[in-house]
């Protein structure tokens, strides 16, 4: 999410207003007459001045920043899901698996002490790589790695009909089993308070045994509060995890403290796996509003019981 340099807010702006007034939030001149609301970390309290919002968009497909205020309008709340935002992510995913399949970390230590060796490769079918989080963005990466011909599991909170090729686990009563199966295990789950820490030491251990690949990978896009950091790193120090790829942390920007920026099996990027890039999101928030205005339901609606 974020804004990058070199704005495309005013571009975004732009499209925006060929569908509707756009006002600043803080600068609505009449904020009984505003429909619709587009945050991504609106301070608590913030939306609340607007008593007839019609929708909540949010810029990114997560929204637990919007849950965390507790003055959240009662407006429906809908998430940014959009082609742009998921090539993305996928992008991200299937770069970070072949990163740790291909041993990047390895051969650049190896390029730093100028060895010349060739490291056991095995080939992506032998590979076991499991996806936390089956929803849009965790289908869009199955499909891509399966390509790749990687074995993909997946665990979602409910049961997925069969997808050829990929195996589904549900529940917590599956975790275990999926873990077990799992030498990659990517993290694309929201923060709810159902998966708040869930990336912890008794998780870890539970990965597969024995695999293919040398040790136990962790690659968490999805948010920074699903993972404990500290057992991350003593995961990483005893060999229960062998390489991580984060790019969401507890505190965002990582404090220049912490002894992930320095430790050698660590990748870090700054939460930017898939960026809400702002002209893709104005388009999709704009036609979005104009079937509203039509009298069609709106899609990708969040369920405020469930958090997501
Ligand atoms: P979806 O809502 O489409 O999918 C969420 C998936 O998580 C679903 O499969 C859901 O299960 C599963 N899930 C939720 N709660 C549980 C639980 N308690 N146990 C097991 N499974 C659970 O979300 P998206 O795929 O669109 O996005 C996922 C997350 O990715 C976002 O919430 C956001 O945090 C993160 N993200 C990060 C970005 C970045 O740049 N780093 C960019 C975009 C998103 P079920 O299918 O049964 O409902
Ligand atoms: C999102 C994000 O949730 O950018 O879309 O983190």
């Amino acid at each position: 999410m974020r804004d990058a340099p070199g704005s495309r807010w005013p571009l975004a702006i732009a499209e925006l207003e060929r569908v509707i007034k756009v006002h600043a939030l803080h600068n609505s001149p009449l904020p009984d007459e505003i429909d619709y609301a587009l945050a991504w970390k609106p301070p608590p309290g913030a939306l609340a001045q607007y008593p007839n919002l019609k929708a909540i968009f949010s810029m990114g497909a997560g929204v637990d920043h919007l849950m965390g205020d507790p003055s959240l309008p009662e407006a429906p709340i809908v998430r940014y899901v959009d082609p742009d935002l998921t090539n993305r992510m996928s992008e991200y995913v299937v770069q970070h698996v072949l990163m740790h399949h291909r041993r990047h970390l390895d051969y650049a230590e190896q390029q730093r002490q100028r060895i010349w060796r060739e490291l056991p490769q095995p080939a992506a079918n032998n590979v076991r790589v499991g996806i936390m989080g089956y929803g849009v963005l965790g289908r869009d990466v199955a499909a891509k790695l399966k390509i790749l011909d990687f074995n993909v599991t997946a665990w979602s909170r409910t049961p997925k009909n069969v997808v050829p090729g990929i195996i589904c686990f549900n529940g917590r009563e599956m975790l275990r089993d999926f873990l077990g199966w799992t030498d990659i295990l990517v993290c694309l789950l929201p923060l709810t308070p159902a998966t708040r820490g869930i990336l912890n030491r008794r998780l870890f251990v539970r990965l597969a045994k024995k695999g293919a690949l040398p040790g136990r990978i962790l690659i968490n896009p999805g948010r920074g509060a699903l993972q404990n950091e500290e057992d991350i790193l003593s995961a990483l120090d005893n060999g229960i995890l062998s390489a991580v790829s984060l790019d969401v942390f507890n505190e965002e920007p990582l404090p220049p403290s912490s002894p992930l920026w320095r430790h050698p099996r660590v990748i870090l990027t700054p939460h930017n796996a898939a960026w809400s890039e702002p002209v893709a999101v104005a388009r999709s928030v704009a036609r979005a509003i104009k079937a509203h205005r039509r009298g069609e339901p709106l899609a990708c609606l969040v369920d405020r019981a469930r958090g997501y």
